[in-house]
């Protein structure tokens, strides 16, 4: 049993991170400040304690109460955003990521499970994009992301804190026993939006482009179940823990959806026909993004356990009964 600092628990994979550690049988500590996460995915068997990473004292004091392993997933990550108000990423994601790793090197803490982002390679040079891929993110929310992995490497090095930095593809669906009930206000990613059309919250919704270079036209991603991302950051402590070396590494289930595919597959799950026009090509998105994650395999002995494309939009569109 580990005692677990969840920063950021109360988000979208937060919560299923919290869940998988609680079934896992460790102790878990959340904080948050509530700015997207909220209460309703809080569980009564892990503490909460409100805060925020830019508030250093309030850290420090939590971080004192002493901990095995830290998983930081508080982080902007509104891609289009990062853009247009790099500030707003700066210091939340970079300066609250260094608070977190000065408050852990002050207090001992020695493990630490990040959740970083396919968003750190840029446009794919090779299929499907593996750890050795060159990283050159193409915007400021990716190039975050990568700075702090930078940052926990140095951190490694002087101060002795291990860490696994976990590169998520496209993180989608819910709990399946519905036990995270948060929805994500203003969802900015196309499942939840195919969620909001459905439901008729929105109109219409475009899909980007469906002049690429696949099979239909249409985008193709990486579309990870979020209850199997949340396995691998248990699998991470664990490991990190029992002496595993620092890691980086992708979590994808290997497997390409293209945006069309997700359209019908919703359509199929919800069994109502989705209002969709045709748009222009939304700049920054490459055609096809699909991980290698053997590494992720062989050395947490991780394994996706959803790999149908349907069983995961159920999980999503249980949320909406
Ligand atoms: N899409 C549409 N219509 C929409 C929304 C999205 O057609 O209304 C398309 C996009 O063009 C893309 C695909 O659906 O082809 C998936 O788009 P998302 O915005 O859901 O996800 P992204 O692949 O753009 O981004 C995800 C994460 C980011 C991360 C990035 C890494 O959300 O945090 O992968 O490249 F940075």
């Amino acid at each position: 049993m580990a005692r677990v600092l969840v920063i950021g628990g109360a988000g979208y994979i937060g919560s299923h991170v919290v869940k998988a550690l609680l079934q896992s049988g460790h102790r878990v500590c959340v904080f948050d400040n509530l700015s997207t996460g909220q209460k309703i995915n809080l569980f009564d068997m892990a503490d909460f304690e409100e805060g925020d990473i830019l508030d250093y004292t309030r850290l420090s004091e939590v971080m004192s109460q002493g901990f095995d392993a830290v998983v930081h997933l508080a982080a902007k990550k509104a891609v289009g955003e990062s853009m247009e108000n790099p500030n707003k990423y700066s210091l939340n994601n970079i300066q609250g990521s260094l608070n977190i790793l000065m408050t852990m090197a002050d207090n001992n803490v020695k493990n630490i499970v990040f959740s970083s982002s396919a968003a750190v390679y840029g446009m794919p040079e090779y299929l499907p994009v593996d750890e050795k891929h060159p990283v050159k993110p193409i915007n400021y929310y990716g190039f975050t992301k990568l700075e702090i992995e930078k940052f926990m490497d140095w951190y490694d090095t002087l101060k002795g804190i291990k860490y696994v930095a976990l590169r998520y593809f496209n993180a989608v669906g819910y709990d399946a026993d519905g036990d995270i009930k948060g929805k994500e206000k203003n969802p900015q990613n196309l499942l939840p939006i195919i969620m909001e059309t459905a439901t008729g919250v929105r109109a219409e919704m475009s899909v980007f482009g469906s002049d690429y270079d696949t099979r239909d036209g249409t985008c193709i991603r990486d579309y990870i179940h979020v209850s199997d991302l949340a396995t691998a950051h248990v699998l991470a402590i664990e490991k990190l823990i029992a002496g595993m070396p620092s890691a980086v590494l992708n979590l994808g289930t290997g497997e390409g959806t293209s945006v069309k595919e997700m359209i019908e597959a919703a359509e199929r799950v919800i069994g109502t026909k989705i209002n969709v026009k045709y748009a222009d090509r939304r700049p920054g998105d490459p055609a096809v993004l699909i991980a290698s994650s053997d590494k992720a395999r062989e050395l947490l002995g991780w394994e996706p356990k959803y790999t149908n494309i349907d069983d995961i939009i159920q999980t999503t569109w249980n949320l909406e009964r």
